[in-house]
């Protein structure tokens, strides 16, 4: 972790420039102290099965990935100015009306005209306001400051990427699609499909190869490689303005393995190894891809053990363009990974295994192991509502999405 300070992790303050409820109330990075403070408040709804201390420990952990450490996350939080208070003290959190965390991530935007725009994309999440402040406009006043204020944040840990904009901010909403709409997060397709963690008897045991944490690099290399080529060289559909993508790099897995493995710890002693699957599509694909190949000759997928909800969860499911040279071969290796997943949850005693916004491909590939209807198909109301902030570029930045906007890839690899 960053060395422990007392003063914001940086000097951004942001009074209202925009029509709030609460103008007089300031959104400002917290200090140290005071990023354990919103963990105390915030951990009723997020502990989880981990106890107290062990879940300040685990967001410390997360908290020092390569993703996330060296200003990659920031710990926003509304105060008023005027009201007393030591952001030194550990001892009284009662000053942070709401708070929130913003991770920075690489994206991609394209337009149909042929242009390719490296952006920042900020995503949101643990947006909590402590019971007693609850219901006064703190959260909103502090999300209208913020989606805001991200946009004009481009990355300052690096003077060499200072150019690249923020084109747009995500958030996976738990409390529905009004909330955040209302704000200006728009809700995007939030569907996935959902299997048992048991293989019928009929099924042998599958061909996968394991994929570990010292294979990711290059597998995720090869797989944003692939989807920059897919985005920008996908025909366009008539009235999409622009596709946006957040890249599932190999920084952004490990955080969500940070989280997997320290639960893991806590909640079975051990910390799972196997990361996904790999398949191989063609008789000479190569294992792990070359560098600055987009892997087109295997399928794999990336996943991630959810230890509370008792769920094996695909962070990434990577499946080459399929045609009528490789259909079988393609349908073969989706099937030979579902089965690895089953078996993988299977021995971490999970329930089920899921899989975000999954293709038709995907969904054969379970049926072929389980028979025709053997998945439940959901698109969620309520959980992890996939919602995008959209920074125009044509109107100065203006908060406001267009119609026609497509956000490809919208797998569980983008969730924070
Ligand atoms: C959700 C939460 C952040 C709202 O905080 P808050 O400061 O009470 O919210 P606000 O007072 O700013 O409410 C703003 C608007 O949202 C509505 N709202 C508040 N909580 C809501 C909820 N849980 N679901 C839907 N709408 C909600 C309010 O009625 C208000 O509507 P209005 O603008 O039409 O008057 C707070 O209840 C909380 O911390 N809950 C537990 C953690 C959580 O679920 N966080 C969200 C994770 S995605």
């Amino acid at each position: 972790m960053a060395p422990s300070t007392t003063s914001p992790s940086s000097p951004i303050l942001s009074s209202s420039p925009i029509d709030v409820k609460h103008p007089n109330l300031i959104l400002r990075p917290a200090t140290i102290p005071e990023r354990h403070h919103t963990w105390t408040i915030n951990k009723t709804s997020w502990a989880g099965i981990l106890s107290d201390n062990a879940y300040y420990l685990r967001e410390a952990h997360i908290a020092s990935q390569d993703l996330t450490r060296n200003g990659g996350i920031t710990y926003w939080i509304l105060v008023d100015p005027a009201a007393p208070c030591d952001p030194s003290c550990p001892q009284s959190p009662d000053h942070i009306l709401s708070a929130c965390e913003a991770i920075r991530k690489p994206c991609l935007i394209a337009r149909p005209d042929g242009e390719v725009e490296e952006v920042i994309c900020y995503g949101i999440g643990s947006v909590y306001t402590a019971e007693k402040h609850r219901g006064k406009g703190y959260a909103k006043t502090m999300l209208q400051l913020l989606g805001h204020q991200l946009k004009d944040l481009p990355d300052p840990s690096d003077p060499k990427k200072s150019h690249i904009r923020v084109g747009f901010s995500v958030l996976y909403s738990d409390i529905g699609k009004q909330f955040y709409a209302k704000i200006g997060w728009n809700p995007h397709q939030s569907s996935h499909i959902s299997f048992p963690a048991k293989l019928p008897n009929s099924v042998s045991s599958t061909k996968a190869r394991n994929v570990l944490k010292s294979d990711l690099r290059a597998l995720c290399a090869a797989d944003c490689t692939h989807i920059r080529r897919l985005v920008t060289k996908t025909p366009f559909e008539k009235g999409v303005k622009a596709r946006c993508v957040q890249f599932p790099t190999v920084e952004l897995m490990d955080w969500h393995h940070a989280r997997e493995e320290f639960i893991g710890q806590y909640a079975t002693t051990k910390a799972p190894t196997v990361k996904g699957a790999w398949v191989a599509v063609t008789s000479n694909a190569e294992f792990q891809p070359k560098e600055g190949s987009e892997g087109l000759d295997a399928a794999w997928a990336v996943w991630t053990h959810d230890f509370a909800e008792k769920k094996l969860v695909f962070l990434r499911l990577h499946i080459p363009p399929v045609h009528s040279g490789n259909q079988d071969a393609v349908q073969e290796a989706l099937r030979q990974i579902i089965i690895a997943a089953v078996q993988e949850a299977e021995a971490w005693e999970l329930k089920e295994i899921m899989s975000w916004n999954a293709d038709k491909a995907t969904e054969d590939a379970v049926e072929s192991v389980f028979g025709k209807e053997s998945y439940d198909l959901v698109h969620r109301e309520m959980d992890s509502i996939a919602s995008l902030m959209w920074y125009d570029r044509e109107s100065g930045g203006e908060e406001v999405e267009p119609e026609g906007i497509e956000w490809v890839m919208n797998e569980k690899f983008g969730w924070c």
